[in-house]
């Protein structure tokens, strides 16, 4: 089925040796129904002729910015107001940096400065100028801006290095420009608006300079929520234990190792959030003393004095215009019954009561099955992996809060 019919893609190709692979490209979006106008810089001619990017896309070819047979035909603006998507592929080291620096230098360039339409790129490059930081700071900024960068893949390259920055097969680039047009189409982002702040991790209590009480907390689970409310457009914010874990892209991370650590900055972001999400496994206790040098061993047994550490969700709770506020709870047994009795003390809106016994959920698994509880209603979430299970509680949470107002 053409399920690109009626959609106008203009088809940036830039210099470099996939150029050959955007022939395949043309002409599988021309068969799924797009109208292809292919724009080619300078070095791109040099890889493949604009005349097979004619032939295949069923348009002329534009190549100039200031060439006044193409303006009088369809001028550089006329050409940006007409697309519904600016793919360019490849994209090229060079020509990212100069997309992101807003340079007007040549027709393609000029056209993603003038252009409505959303912009994708697929880079192609050599796996070192892929990975260099300039290259990498570029690509940050392009996903900030909203444009999409997809790829690149990773692999054999054609100057015999391996590594990542191979451009994506025509397959895959049909397929996520299918997935970006579908986007597109669909409702709003549901968190669209509002700031959502969440706690992951295990935290670590010191005893003396080289021990600590902590636990098996991965992180997933934090980490995979603070994605899915990027996704429904939230901002997105973690405040992280001590984790072996990347950061989302475009999610703010804060770094605590401590429960006070972690409740103080809880406490500094919760004010201006929205929805507060506590994941982190923090440590009720802490050693009442951290010795300055490392303890010796000496009798046989030893007596460690622990005190209690802040409740970070339910001081958060307990804010006069509190947020939409979501505790775990983490249990060995009786799970429904003690996280009910969470739900009320800490004054949460929502708990997810999280099995801990099993290994292939829970603690360090990359999947979870759990329970979202609310005063009126249980609902299970059937075993998944922590990101399809971070989108359906994130799902719950944006349908709660446009049923409750905050406060
Ligand atoms: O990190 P992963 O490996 O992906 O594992 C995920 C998880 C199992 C840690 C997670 O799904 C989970 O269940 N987190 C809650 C862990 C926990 O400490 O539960 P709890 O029942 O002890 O605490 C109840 C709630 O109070 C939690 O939201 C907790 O973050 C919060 N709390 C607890 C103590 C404290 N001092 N401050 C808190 O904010």
């Amino acid at each position: 089925m053409a399920q690109l019919s009626h959609k106008k893609i203009i088809l940036g190709i830039t210099g470099g040796i996939a150029a050959y692979k955007s022939a395949e490209l043309t002409r599988r979006l021309k068969e799924q129904g797009a109208d292809v106008r292919v724009v080619m810089t300078d070095g791109a001619k040099e890889f493949i002729t604009p005349l097979t990017f004619q032939a295949l896309s069923g348009n002329p070819v534009s190549d100039s910015l200031l060439d006044r047979d193409a303006e009088a035909a369809m001028g550089h603006i006329e050409l940006a107001r007409w697309a519904d998507l600016v793919l360019i592929a490849p994209a090229s080291a060079d020509f990212l940096a100069r997309l992101t620096h807003g340079f007007a230098n040549d027709l393609l360039s000029t056209l993603c400065l003038a252009t409505n339409a959303p912009i994708a790129a697929a880079p192609a490059m050599n796996q070192q100028m892929w990975r260099n930081p300039a290259t990498q700071e570029n690509a940050l900024t392009l996903k900030q801006r909203r444009i999409h960068l997809l790829g690149p893949g990773s692999g054999e390259q054609a100057c015999g290095e391996t590594g990542p920055g191979r451009m994506l097969e025509p397959s895959e680039l049909v397929t996520a420009v299918l997935r970006l047009f579908s986007k597109a189409a669909a409702p709003a982002e549901k968190l669209s608006g509002k700031k959502v702040v969440i706690t992951a991790g295990p935290t670590r209590e010191a005893l003396d300079p080289i021990r600590y009480i902590s636990n098996h907390s991965s992180g997933k689970m934090g980490f995979a929520l603070a994605k899915a409310a990027l996704a429904a457009g939230a901002e997105s914010v973690l405040i992280a234990g001590p984790v072996h874990l990347s950061t989302p892209e475009g999610v703010k991370r804060i770094n605590t190792n401590t429960a006070q650590e972690m409740h103080t900055a809880s406490l500094d972001m919760a004010g201006s959030a929205d929805i507060f999400i506590a994941t982190a496994a923090v440590a009720d206790y802490r050693p009442e003393t951290v010795a300055e040098q490392k303890i010796k061993k000496s009798a046989d047994t030893m007596t460690i004095q622990l005190t209690r550490n802040p409740d970070i969700v339910a001081a958060v709770a307990s804010l006069p215009d509190k947020p939409f506020t979501v505790g775990f709870a983490a249990e060995t047994n009786d799970l429904i019954s003690y996280a009910q009795g969470k739900l009320k003390n800490k004054n949460l809106d929502l708990i997810i009561a999280n099995d801990v016994t099993r290994s292939d959920i829970g603690f360090n698994s990359d999947q979870n099955a759990v329970t979202v509880i609310s005063a009126e209603k249980h609902q299970s979430l059937e075993r998944a992996s922590k990101e399809a299970i971070a989108e359906q509680i994130i799902n719950i949470i944006a349908s709660a809060i446009s049923e409750a107002p905050k406060g």
